[in-house]
């Protein structure tokens, strides 16, 4: 491996070190760029460098005549990917597909990479997931975790103008939230423990001690199916609220869920342009969203052609067909209780179904939020815990929840892998996130 031997002395040029990004505040000016080498080509006396450095894209241009035997002869040597600084006065360019370029004065190898694995060809997606590590460097690999880190941020901003308090719920607990047939488990000391499949028993606890209260942090859950829509490791941010009913809870989602994609539109144009995203579809992302009953939900699937049976939860392929042409999202209201969680407030008009809406994504990409009124009465608590075969004992502190001033309360759960694969438009999850993880997929 070569690396720079006098690497610290690099440019006593006087030039400034600037990020590829801020070169619109220094055109005309001579600068210092590093970043790395992701293509490049040679016309004899000139080179043309593309460079690349996290936030954003710059061809640099090379020209035998304008500069140092040494910097001419580390060009000669480049290889894709190899890290460079290079200095030179930077200049807007409308021919160019990144809108500036560097007339290079000076240019020094950091390292110069190895012949990159992953380079040009058209690879499957199984040899690209193996080069995660190197992959999440693509143009479409970096559009897509700058809109994720878009998508956070509008969240947390979204509920911290609504009053809501972020708070932490823990990862490795003793019991299931939603359901025990995906639980991960591993040694606790002496005990066993589970990790968690979602913040929202904790998050109750904590809505009864600060009121309107969101977490989000990863969340497991051991899927043995292998669809475009599900991950082992994903974020999940919960949402709760005291004295909060079934209709405040469907209100906040179809606000949120605006907010976010309004945002994005509005700050993520350009990286949603390098997906090719439409988003004509998404500017209609506005409320009132649609809604619909599971009854008629099932009704309608059945015409459509499922085979889904009354009772039954919705399927993957359910959602898909519900939502291929819609073009907003749209709520699946009142589940049968047994379909659903054990924690679901029932309806007052029909004790058999459950205050509870999933909301899916049109365009065919199904449930991204589950949420729902929850059982305040202790009661009728306790009973469900034995109707879904819950050890009693340990949710008994859940149970004190109802013990010591209950209130009405409603929640969701929002998981964010599946809003970005909408919103970016893409045909499966395993992109959203920096490093999946799949049914048969744990490196790298
Ligand atoms: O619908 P779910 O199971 O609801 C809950 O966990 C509730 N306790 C949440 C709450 O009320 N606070 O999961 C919530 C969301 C789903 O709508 C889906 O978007 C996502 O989490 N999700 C998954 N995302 C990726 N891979 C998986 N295996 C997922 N399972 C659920
Ligand atoms: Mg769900």
């Amino acid at each position: 491996m070569e690396f720079a031997k006098n690497h610290k002395n690099h440019y006593n040029l006087g030039m400034k070190y600037i990020t590829i990004a801020e070169i619109p505040k220094y055109l005309s000016q001579e600068v210092l760029i590093k970043g790395w080498v992701f293509n490049f080509r040679s016309s004899g006396k000139i080179y043309f460098l593309q460079l690349r450095d996290g936030s954003g894209r710059l061809q640099a241009v090379v020209s035998e005549k304008d500069v140092s035997k040494e910097t001419w002869q580390a060009c000669q040597k480049l290889t894709m990917e190899s890290s460079v600084e290079v200095a030179g006065k930077v200049y807007e360019e409308k021919r160019s597909a990144f809108g500036y370029e560097m007339q290079v004065k000076e240019l020094k190898i950091v390292q110069l990479a190895e012949e990159y694995p992953i380079a040009k060809k058209e690879h499957g997606v199984d040899f690209l997931l193996d080069y995660r590590h190197l992959w999440i460097r693509s143009e479409r690999q970096v559009a897509i975790l700058r809109i994720r880190d878009e998508v956070i941020w509008c969240m947390r901003e979204f509920f911290r103008q609504k009053g809501f308090v972020m708070t932490d719920t823990p990862i490795l607990t003793p019991t299931s939230c939603e359901g025990t047939t995906t639980l991960f488990s591993t040694k606790y000391f002496d005990d066993k423990a589970y990790l968690a499949q979602s913040g929202q028993l904790y998050l109750e606890a904590l809505a009864m001690a600060l009121g309107k209260v969101y977490d989000f942090g990863p969340t497991f859950r051991s899927e043995k199916s292998k669809t475009r829509r599900h991950l082992t490791e994903f974020w999940m941010l919960d949402a709760e609220m005291a004295f909060a009913e079934f209709e405040d809870m469907v209100k906040l989602q179809e606000e949120l869920i605006s907010y976010v994609v309004q945002e994005v539109l509005k700050n993520k144009s350009q990286e949603l342009k390098t997906l090719g995203r439409d988003t004509k579809k998404l500017e209609k992302v506005k409320p009132p969203f649609l809604r619909m009953t599971y009854s008629e939900a099932v009704r309608k699937l059945k015409k459509l052609g499922s085979d889904i049976k009354e009772g039954d939860d919705l399927g993957g392929d359910d959602e898909t067909l519900l939502t291929k042409d819609l073009d907003k999202p749209i709520f699946i209201t009142h589940y049968p209780v047994k379909a659903k969680a054990f924690y679901m407030q029932p309806d007052p008009k029909d004790s058999g179904l459950a205050l509870c809406a999933d909301l899916l994504a049109p365009e065919g990409y199904g449930e991204i939020i589950g949420g729902s009124q929850r059982i305040h009465d202790l009661k009728l608590l306790g009973k469900r815990l034995k109707e879904f075969k819950l050890p009693k004992k340990d949710y008994e502190w859940y149970l004190d929840l109802r013990r010591y001033g209950s209130v009405p309360h409603s929640g969701f759960g929002l998981g964010l892998e599946r809003l970005i694969a909408w919103i970016c438009g893409l045909d499966h999850v395993r992109e959203t996130i920096p490093f999946p993880r799949l049914l048969n997929r744990l490196r790298p």
